[in-house]
């Protein structure tokens, strides 16, 4: 028996889950969990909400809450529907808790009293239109690394890295627009880079080499070996830890993604608290088994920062495995949350049972960094030929057959045939190769080998021919259903970590308790032994559900691209004034040329296609709304330097005048 801790990353308490979330991080987890568990480990499975950092405060002021209540909000939604998903949490806590408060202080003391702490002048942005420091995720710019345009000052999307305060290129304020200035702070920094030496050696150990993800080891060392910056851990913000420092300033705060992993050790303590049991056994024993789930952007956090900090403090185990998948796309597309491009949790599970939502989405987590796709019509497919043909079937079948040939007790065996051998051989088989997918955390592995073993188990039955056998080869038909039953018994325990509702179900008919995981190898239901009265366990999804699924999602995001939300300071860049007509004369078509006062000695020329709703002389002396600081274009080599307002009802045009007399250049907002 091992002793595992294993960890999923902790989601931003900022809005709802999507089906992202839960396939590359929380089924990944959840099924190791429970496979865990039938193996007899010791495990404890530990979640929680993030709860800090700059995006949350800066939405929480934005919708008008306080930070608490904002993450009060997202969590509850979160944890309801991890719940509902059956992610089996021994405890789901958050960042925003005493425990982790304390052990964050600790570290930070402890770190600083080992010399890994220190002060730097750093230079921060400042939005001087806005009158606001700008966090990391209110920054955009190019990246220092690799180029790519409009990138949070805090990671880059394209490459992966992430990227210090201060060295993001031709930086913008994400609320106007307009390049920030730069003030000048203390900050607290880590000393990353003198952990580099240590950090590469841990990661090419030999202990390390089976349980880390290869792939993502080699793009790791080349971070270390192409030099590891210091990393600022200090933030200007209202709304998280402060530091426990004597000489931090009043409005700094520790930077999220250093509470953020202690909030694994905090929902420890916090589980440990009405166990009775250590914490420290998880954390601090070498034979702990520390594990932890992230999805790939989150590579650097984990592999760097975190054991560095680890290592610092020198109170708590390294990790011992990792589990990293890649990002899932949507209809082929990336999934974004701003044009709401995805599949909240809670719609897909207010639709399908919990158990197809982690029975199609096990496809998509195979333990590596590429990125896997959802698609309506294959999880259809998925369903309805794998879960239900082939798996839900079968089951059907059999238990049937047992409830009505063999008035529900599983008949007597007697000598067995080569084919017989063969099944019974598969079974312990398929059970130790599963073993080691899930040890490995391929559920694509594992799925896709027990669909094939029900394809055999199912071809198995349709060659015995048992209905024809039961009268003219009794014995037969015997060996045939008692292995068919057996199969069922051992095939509930196979995929007990992924569909672990069909488990119950299935265990409930057989009439078995859950058996652990090594029962599987062998046929353990008796001769004689009862079953229950069986119902079909899946339903097919029919094929206009799916149709309209995808229907649903196309809406959602027109519907987005529609009411795109802008900012105050985006609609005050428009400089819009009253003008005067002075004068208006046709110049092509429907164009006019039109002289308007705006200021008193200004006159600015604007050619707009008024023609189809106005005569020229009908304009003269109009007092209309002029958009005046639009970039001046040619029409007809005429140069046009603003815009009239005005109201467009299919073909007519009627411009925008103020109701009571104003003066020109009156401006509109
Ligand atoms: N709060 C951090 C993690 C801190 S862990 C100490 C965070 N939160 S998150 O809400 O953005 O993401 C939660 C998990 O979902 C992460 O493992 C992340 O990699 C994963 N994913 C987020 N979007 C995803 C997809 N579109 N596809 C797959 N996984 C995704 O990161
Ligand atoms: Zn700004």
């Amino acid at each position: 028996m091992s002793r595992i801790l294993i960890t999923s990353a902790l989601p931003y308490a900022n809005g709802e889950l999507h089906i992202g979330h839960v396939s590359s991080t929380y089924i990944p987890a959840d099924t190791y969990a429970r496979f865990c568990r039938l193996k007899g480990h010791d495990v404890v499975f530990v979640g929680g909400s993030d709860d800090h950092g700059t995006p949350i405060s800066v939405a929480a002021r934005e919708a008008g809450r306080t930070p608490l209540e904002h993450v009060d909000y997202y969590r509850e939604r979160q944890l309801n529907d991890l719940k509902a998903l059956n992610i089996s949490f021994d405890n789901y806590y958050r960042t925003h808790s005493e425990e982790n408060r304390e052990i964050t202080e600790h570290f930070l003391l402890k770190l600083r009293e080992n010399g890994y702490i220190y002060q730097k002048e750093v230079e921060l942005f400042y939005c001087e239109r806005d009158k606001t420091y700008l966090p990391d995720r209110m920054i955009k710019g190019t990246c220092p690394y690799c180029g790519a345009e409009d990138q949070y000052s805090d990671a880059c999307e394209v490459c992966g890295r992430t990227i210090e305060p201060g060295e993001i290129h031709r930086p913008y304020c994400i609320l106007c627009g307009n390049p920030p200035v730069t003030r000048r702070e203390n900050h607290f920094i880590f000393k990353l880079s003198a952990f580099s030496d240590r950090l590469y050696e841990w990661l090419t150990s030999d202990e390390t080499g089976e349980k880390f993800p290869k792939d993502v080891v080699n793009y790791v060392v080349q971070w270390i070996k192409s030099g590891l910056q210091d990393w600022d851990i200090t933030r200007e913000d209202y709304w998280g830890f402060k530091l426990p420092y004597k000489d931090a300033k009043e409005n700094q705060y520790v930077y999220v993604w250093f509470d953020a992993p202690i909030g694994y050790i905090a929902s420890t303590i916090n589980w440990s608290e009405n166990k009775g049991v250590d914490w420290e056994d998880y954390w601090k024993r070498k034979d702990s088994f520390i594990t932890h789930f992230i999805g790939k952007d989150i590579v650097y956090h984990h592999f760097l920062f975190w054991p560095a900090v680890l290592m610092g403090t020198q109170e708590i185990t390294l990790p011992k495995k990792y589990v990293v998948n890649g990002y899932l796309t949507l209809e082929g597309a990336k999934m974004s949350k701003s044009r709401n491009w995805l599949i909240p949790l809670n719609y897909i599970l207010k639709r399908y049972p919990a158990d197809y939502v982690r029975f199609y989405l096990s496809f998509k987590a195979d333990n590596s960094t590429r990125d896997n796709n959802f698609s309506w019509e294959e999880f259809q497919e998925r369903i309805n030929g794998d879960l239900v043909d082939n798996i839900g079937n079968f089951v059907h079948r059999i238990l049937h057959f047992i409830n009505n040939r063999y008035d529900s007790k599983v008949p007597e065996p007697s000598d067995f045939d080569d084919f017989d051998k063969e099944f019974i051989q598969l079974i312990s088989s398929v059970t130790d190769e599963l073993a080691e997918y899930y040890e490995q955390c391929d559920l694509a592995k594992a799925i896709k080998r027990i669909i094939e073993s029900f394809k055999f188990a199912n071809s198995y039955f349709s060659a015995k021919e048992p209905w024809k056998t039961i009268k003219e080869k009794p014995e037969e038909a015997k060996n045939t259903l008692y292995l068919c039953a057996n199969f069922l018994h051992s095939a509930a325990i196979h995929l007990n970590p992924i569909i672990p509702q069909f488990t119950e179900t299935l265990q409930k008919y057989l009439n078995v308790k859950p058996d652990t995981w090594d029962s599987a190898r062998k046929l353990q239901l008796k001769p004689g032994h009862e079953i229950m009265k069986a119902k079909p366990i899946f339903e097919k999804i029919p094929e206009e559900e799916v149709q309209k699924e995808i229907e649903t999602l196309k809406q959602q995001t027109t519907q987005t691209e529609k009411k795109e939300e802008i900012d105050i300071n985006e609609f005050n860049k428009l400089d819009i004034r009253i003008g005067e007509i002075i004068s208006a004369k046709q110049i092509q078509g429907e164009l006019i040329q039109l002289t308007v006062q705006i200021e008193k000695n200004k006159q600015t020329t604007i050619v707009g296609k008024l023609g189809g709703s106005y005569k020229p002389e009908e304009l003269e002396g109009k007092k209309v709304a002029v958009l005046v600081n639009l970039k001046p274009k040619k029409i007809q080599g005429i140069p046009s330097e603003g815009m009239l307002l005005a109201a467009i009802d299919e073909k007519k045009i009627s411009l925008l005048a103020p109701d009571k007399e104003v003066k020109t250049g009156s401006k509109v907002k």
